[in-house]
């Protein structure tokens, strides 16, 4: 079936998800939502594919949000609903593939919690990020109380949160929110350039060690250090360690087969 509200294209070993509302600031409503966990589970299937990059179509905006007009009609059950937008963020938090945000605009409410699901954040000098859900009295609820907290420290996340102000790309780069700013003219390339460092490495180390920060740093230290052994041990025994280690010693570029 096509999709109506993202867009997904591949480019070599990248796949690109667009979200294709830019008429509403590419707000998220459940249909965008609904398409993105279609077009990840594809993606799952397709091993040529390495990493997957979440951006917004135009020059405004990366998304400005949940659908505010779909908000109106939310109940308390709409919140407690097992897949709603929290799901999917952590399903995209989780994914197996390493995932970039690249934030060309307004990352706001749903959409920077979107970008704050990703691995790693890349955002154009004209981005501005934040949380401004109080504004319509209700409190980011997609995890972005807690991962921007996790990211900027408690007290700049309440900062933002409870004031609802925006923090430009330049301040997202200082606090850690986003790794980098460019122009929004070279934001692909630049997007491009770190996916393509991740894509030569193994895939099976690059999945392992997503895991091990993701997973570690929401457990105690020991079990945190276990899980980086465990996945260690799985690495050392893969035929990648073998091709990595020995393409070092060969003095040749590894070429890794993700086993
Ligand atoms: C629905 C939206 C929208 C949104 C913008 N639009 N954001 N529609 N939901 N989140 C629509 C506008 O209604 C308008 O439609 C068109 O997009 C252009 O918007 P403007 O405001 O005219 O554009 P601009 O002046 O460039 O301002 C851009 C903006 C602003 C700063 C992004 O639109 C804005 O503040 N949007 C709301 C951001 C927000 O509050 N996000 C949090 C949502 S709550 P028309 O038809 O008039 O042209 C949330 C909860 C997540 O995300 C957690 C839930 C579990």
């Amino acid at each position: 079936m096509p999709f109506e509200n993202i867009e997904l294209t591949t480019k070599d070993q990248l796949a690109y998800i667009t979200i294709n509302r830019p008429e509403a600031r590419n707000a998220l409503n459940k249909e965008t939502l609904d398409e993105m966990v279609e077009a990840l589970e594809r993606l799952s299937q397709q091993e040529e594919v390495g990493a997957v990059v979440f951006t917004g179509q135009g020059e405004k905006s990366f998304a400005a949000g949940a659908d505010i007009k779909q908000l109106t009609e939310k109940s308390a059950m709409d919140a407690l609903n097992p897949q709603g937008m929290q799901y999917v963020y952590d399903m995209i938090e989780s994914y197996e593939k390493p995932t970039i945000a690249r934030i060309n605009g307004y990352a706001l409410g749903g959409g920077c919690e979107l970008a704050m699901a990703c691995d790693i954040r890349i955002a154009s000098t004209n981005a501005k990020l934040g949380l401004p859900e109080l504004n319509l009295s209700i409190i980011p609820g997609a995890g972005g109380t807690q991962r921007l907290a996790r990211l900027v420290g408690k007290g700049k996340a309440l900062e933002m949160i409870l004031t609802g102000k925006m923090m430009g790309a330049q301040e997202a780069v200082q606090f850690g929110l986003v790794s980098e700013t460019v122009a929004l003219e070279d934001l692909t390339a630049k997007v491009e350039e770190v996916a393509s460092k991740i894509l030569d490495k193994g895939p099976l180390a690059v999945k392992l060690a997503k895991l091990s920060v993701h997973m570690g740093t929401e457990t105690d230290m020991k079990t945190g250090l276990m899980l980086e052994k465990l996945s260690q041990a799985i690495l050392f025994n893969s035929e990648d360690k073998n091709e990595g280690t020995q393409a070092f010693i060969e003095k040749r570029k590894a070429v890794f087969q993700g086993k």
